[in-house]
C-alpha cells in the first residue's frame, strides 16, 4: 500500500511527480495556505506531510495527526515546526539545505547593493518624473560597497556564500559564530574573515547581514541597544527570519538615523501588514521572502524535499534529517 501524503501547497512539478508516483498524495491547490484545521483534517490519515515555512506545525497539530511518520519541509529553516514534539513521537523532520545557499546569498547581496546605492529610490525617481537635471553632483548619493566592512552574523552555508561574494568587492569580513566549524575555518583561511563578538561586529561593520536560524537564542538578537551600537552610515540586511530583529526598534533606527538603511526579505509578520511603518520609509528595500526564489533552486528544493520524504517513508535515513533523535528511536 502506498503511503498517504498531504502536501500543503503546489511545489514545482518535478517534486510533485516524484511524490505522486510513489505515494497516495493530496495536494492543497489554493494559493492561500490551508488553515491549521485544514491541515489536521486533510492529513488525518497521512504518514507523510510536506510543509512550507508558513505552516505552523506545533505540538497540538502533531498530536492530532496519529499516523504521521515524516514531515518534509520545503525550506531550509524549520522554526515553524515543533521539533521536540515531533521527536517525542518519533516523527522524522527533513529540510532542504545546501541547494538554496547561493540563490539566497544572491538575494541578500541584491538587497545590500540596492539599499546602499539607493536603486529602488532611483527607479522611483525616474518613473515619477522627478529626474529634471541630467547629472547632479549630489543626486541620490549612496555609499561604497567595495572596500567596506561586511559583518556576517552566523557563518553557516549562506553566511559563507556572502563572505565569498564580499572578497570580489575587496571587503573586510567580520563574523560571529557560536562554534568552530569547517565553514568558519575556511572563512578565515580562504576568505580572510575575522571572528569577533557581536558588539564588535556591529560597531565596526558598514554592512551587517544576518544568517542565523531563528531560535530562542536569536530571537531579537538585533535589539534596540544593538541597533544603537551600529554606525549611523551602516546598512542592515535580513534574509534570515524576521524575529531575529526587533522590528519596532528597527523602524526607530531607520527613522532617527541610528543606521542609514536596511534591506529586508523577512518580517515579524508575513505577509507584511499593509500599514507597516516600514512601507513608508524611503531608506528600506523590501522583498516578500524571496531568498530562494529562482526557477532552478525551487526545482532542486522540490526534488530533495520529495526524496527526503520518500526515504523516511520507506525506512531509509533521509539525507537531510533535522532530528537525529527521531531516527534513533
Ligand atoms: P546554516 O548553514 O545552519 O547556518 C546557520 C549558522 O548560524 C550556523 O553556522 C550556526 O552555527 C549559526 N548560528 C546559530 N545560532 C547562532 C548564534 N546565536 N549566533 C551566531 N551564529 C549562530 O543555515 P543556512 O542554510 O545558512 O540558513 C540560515 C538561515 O537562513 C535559515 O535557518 C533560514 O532561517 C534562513 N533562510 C532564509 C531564506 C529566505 O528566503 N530569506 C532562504 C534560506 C534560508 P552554530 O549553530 O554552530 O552556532
Ligand atoms: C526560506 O526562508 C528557507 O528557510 O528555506
Ligand atoms: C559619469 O557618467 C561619468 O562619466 O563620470
Amino acid at each position: 500500500m502506498p503511503s498517504r501524503v498531504f502536501v500543503t501547497r503546489e511545489i514545482p512539478e518535478v517534486g510533485l511527480d516524484i511524490i505522486r508516483s510513489n505515494c497516495n498524495a493530496t495536494v492543497w491547490e489554493n494559493e492561500m495556505p490551508p488553515s491549521r484545521e485544514d491541515i489536521i483534517s486533510l492529513a488525518q490519515d497521512c504518514e507523510g506531510l510536506v510543509t512550507l515555512l508558513s505552516d505552523q506545525i506545533d505540538a497540538e497539530v502533531i498530536e492530532r495527526l496519529p499516523r504521521l511518520r515524516v514531515i518534509a519541509q520545503y525550506a531550509v529553516g524549520y522554526d515553524n515546526i515543533d521539533i521536540a514534539a515531533a521527536t517525542r513521537r518519533g516523527i522524522l523532520v527533513t529540510n532542504t539545505p545546501g541547494v538554496l545557499t547561493e540563490t539566497t546569498a544572491d538575494l541578500a547581496w541584491s538587497l545590500l547593493m540596492a539599499a546602499s546605492r539607493r536603486v529602488v529610490e532611483a527607479d522611483a525617481y525616474v518613473r515619477e518624473r522627478r529626474w529634471r537635471v541630467a547629472w547632479g553632483p549630489k543626486m541620490l548619493l549612496g555609499r561604497d560597497i567595495f572596500g567596506a566592512t561586511l559583518g556576517i552574523v552566523g557563518m553557516g552555508r549562506i553566511g559563507f556564500a556572502m563572505a565569498r561574494r564580499a572578497t570580489g568587492f575587496q571587503m573586510r569580513v567580520l563574523y560571529t559564530s557560536r562554534s568552530e566549524t569547517d565553514l568558519t575555518r575556511r572563512a578565515e583561511e580562504e576568505l580572510g574573515a575575522t571572528r569577533v563578538d557581536i558588539d564588535t561586529l556591529l560597531e565596526q561593520s558598514d554592512f551587517v547581514s544576518l544568517h542565523t536560524p531563528l531560535t530562542e537564542e536569536t530571537r531579537h538578537l538585533i535589539n534596540r541597544n544593538r541597533l544603537k551600537k551600529m554606525k549611523p552610515t551602516a546598512v542592515l540586511i535580513n534574509t534570515a527570519r524576521g524575529p531575529v530583529v526587533d522590528e519596532e526598534a528597527l523602524v526607530d533606527a531607520l527613522e532617527n538615523g541610528w543606521i542609514r538603511a536596511a534591506g529586508l526579505d523577512v518580517f515579524t509578520k508575513e505577509p507584511l501588514p499593509a500599514d507597516s511603518p516600514l512601507t513608508r520609509l524611503p531608506n528600506v528595500v523590501l522583498a516578500p521572502h524571496i531568498g530562494s526564489a529562482s526557477v532552478e533552486t525551487r526545482d532542486r528544493m522540490a526534488v530533495i524535499c520529495a526524496e527526503n520524504l520518500l526515504a523516511g517513508l520507506q525506512g531509509r535515513r533521509p539525507r537531510d534529517l533535522v532530528n537525529e533523535g527521531a531516527w534513533k528511536a
